[in-house]
């Protein structure tokens, strides 16, 4: 990692559905000599497995291919690794914080569709148990917030 760009983690439960998307999504739309951008989840069941087939899919309907990511667990040290932390849902959200060890860290954690949505707390649903539709869903929604923080950052 280089300590010139700026580093950005996205984060969900899995790290197979939806922050793999959230990554490759906002990794479209950034040079990647300037920003660092990778995806963890608050679990550790799928560490080391590649994206849910149904995200590599919507994915490659979409241009943006994401197969090639490997699923990581959230640690304490992704607190001094990344500038800022984009999580899906609440539960992402308090579990992400319970890591955190200072003011810093915390002030680091984002719930990702306030990006879209300000202050409304609004969550990326888990897409798992669901059908191709949620995908659908999940990829939209991640990509008007992406299209925020990349215009922003
Ligand atoms: P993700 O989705 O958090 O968007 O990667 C899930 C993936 C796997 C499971 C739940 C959510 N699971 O229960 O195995």
């Amino acid at each position: 990692m280089k300590n010139t760009s700026i580093n950005v983690l996205m984060v969900c439960l899995g790290n197979i559905c939806r922050s793999p998307l959230a990554e490759g999504i906002l990794k479209s739309k950034l040079d990647s000599k300037k920003y660092n951008i990778d995806s963890a989840g608050t679990a550790n069941y799928h560490q080391g497995k590649s994206p849910d087939p149904r995200s590599v899919a919507v994915a490659k309907k979409n241009g943006i291919d994401i197969s090639k990511q490997k699923a990581q667990q959230f640690k304490t040290k992704h607190f001094e690794m990344f500038d800022f932390i984009f999580v899906m849902d609440l539960e992402n959200y308090h579990n992400v914080l319970e890591l955190a060890t200072s003011e810093a860290d915390r002030r680091k954690v984002r719930l990702i569709l306030n990006e879209f949505f300000p202050n409304d707390d609004a969550e990326v649903p888990d897409p798992y148990y669901g059908g191709d539709a949620g995908f659908d869903h999940v990829y939209s929604l991640l990509e008007s917030a992406c299209q925020k923080i990349a215009n922003r950052i």
